[in-house]
């Protein structure tokens, strides 16, 4: 059983002040040691901290301060040993073009709009986009925890953001935003869960765009089956998941594109559930990610979200080109880079997701 210690805020105590001066640090902290971060590390059962905090909350796991959250995962060791990933030098962008999703999957997201600006002897020109409509890094301030979805109960990573206002209002504050990942320099090592191919493999078909829910065992099984050993993840690892979500979105025709948006709204993803929450907490993984429009299978309800751990998602990661090159060399893993933009008190991001083998 954990031991639950009230610590002072050591961490991010500048960004803290700056955001609310005059207050101290309020949450129930884990006590622990920057050279042994796992010391007194909380097992699923434990959490949250604090019966007050949000079900499952990994609130005061990294401080009463931190801002990181999983992204704590990653240390200088981490990118170092990233790096002997590196074998062949073969590079891919995980990026999607930023139209991908010509069409937006929920109607009030606007499509991304392109415009040119000529000057005397150069050109500019101005992009205003969704950072929902293509590949991205969902930050901190993307989903709140809520009880019913009500904007006034929205809770926020170890409570750092007193309410809704402090998000989007004239007087927002930057805690919690994207800059912080920006900052962060996430260099890690991925690993890639083919579950598309593992169904191939059996010549069982499915429809990406149904509720298809996939439980963390059958992830398990595609691991094993990628002859990954039972325990394949290591700190600080990032987990990319193939649906094949966008590969059979590139196979519409535009008239298909159409009416999937207009349809209910159903993807496969991973299934939602305390047994995938436990699998992946025990991984110490710094970022999920996969090439669908939810990490986890759409619709979900609002209390799904296990947002209380400062856990990022990458969604609509284009696997299409690292997934062959992969299993053409008997691998699972690779050297991996994401860079979100560098903009104060942003939401989410394109990754500028890059890998090499
Ligand atoms: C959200 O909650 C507030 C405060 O309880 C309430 O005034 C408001 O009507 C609610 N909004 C909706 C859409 O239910
Ligand atoms: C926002 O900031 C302005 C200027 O500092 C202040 O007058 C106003 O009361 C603030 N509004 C809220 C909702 O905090
Ligand atoms: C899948 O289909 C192929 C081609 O028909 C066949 O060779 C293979 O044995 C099948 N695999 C399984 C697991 O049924
Ligand atoms: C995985 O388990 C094996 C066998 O118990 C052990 O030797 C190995 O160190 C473990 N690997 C990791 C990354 O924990």
């Amino acid at each position: 059983m954990l031991s639950v210690i009230l610590i002072p805020a050591l961490l991010a105590a500048e960004v803290f002040a700056v955001a609310f001066p005059n207050e101290g640090a309020r949450l129930k902290s884990r006590q622990f040691d920057n050279r042994d971060p796992y010391k007194n590390w909380p097992s699923y059962g434990d959490l949250p901290l604090d019966a007050s905090y949000p079900m499952k909350a990994a609130w005061g796991v990294w401080g009463a301060d931190d801002v990181n959250g999983a992204l704590n995962h990653i240390t200088d060791e981490t990118r170092r040993q990233a790096a002997s990933e590196i074998q062949t030098g073969e590079a891919f962008n995980l990026n999607l073009e930023l139209s991908f999703i010509p069409y937006p999957l929920l109607p009030e997201r606007r499509p991304l709009v392109h415009t040119f600006q000529p000057g005397a002897g150069y050109t500019d020109d101005v992009i205003t986009l969704n950072t929902q409509m293509s590949t991205q890094y969902d930050g901190l301030r993307h989903f709140a925890y809520s009880v019913n979805g009500n904007s006034s109960t929205y809770q926020y990573y170890n409570d750092l953001i007193p309410d809704y206002d402090h998000v989007i209002g004239h007087n927002y504050t930057s805690v919690l935003g994207i800059q912080q990942a920006a900052e962060k320099a996430i260099v890690a090592r991925g690993v890639l869960l083919d579950y598309k191919a593992w169904m191939d493999d059996q010549n069982r078909t499915f429809d990406p765009f149904t509720e298809l829910l996939v439980p963390s065992a059958d992830l398990q099984k595609v691991a094993e089956w990628q002859g990954l050993p039972s325990n394949f993840s290591r700190p600080g690892d990032i987990l990319i998941v193939r649906f094949g979500w966008t590969a059979a979105f590139s196979k519409l025709n535009e008239a298909q594109k159409q009416e999937l948006v207009l349809g209910p709204g159903t993807y496969i993803g991973v299934k939602a559930d305390d047994a995938s929450a436990e699998w992946l907490w025990n991984q110490k993984l710094a970022l999920v990610g996969s090439d669908n429009p939810g990490f986890e299978s759409l619709p979900l309800t609002v209390t799904d979200h296990h947002v209380g751990w400062g856990q990022s998602i990458l969604e609509f990661i284009d696997c299409e080109k690292l997934a062959p090159a992969l299993h053409a060399k008997g691998r699972s893993t690779f050297f991996l880079t994401i860079q979100p933009i560098n903009k104060i008190g942003g939401i989410a991001s394109p990754p500028n997701a890059m890998a090499v083998i």
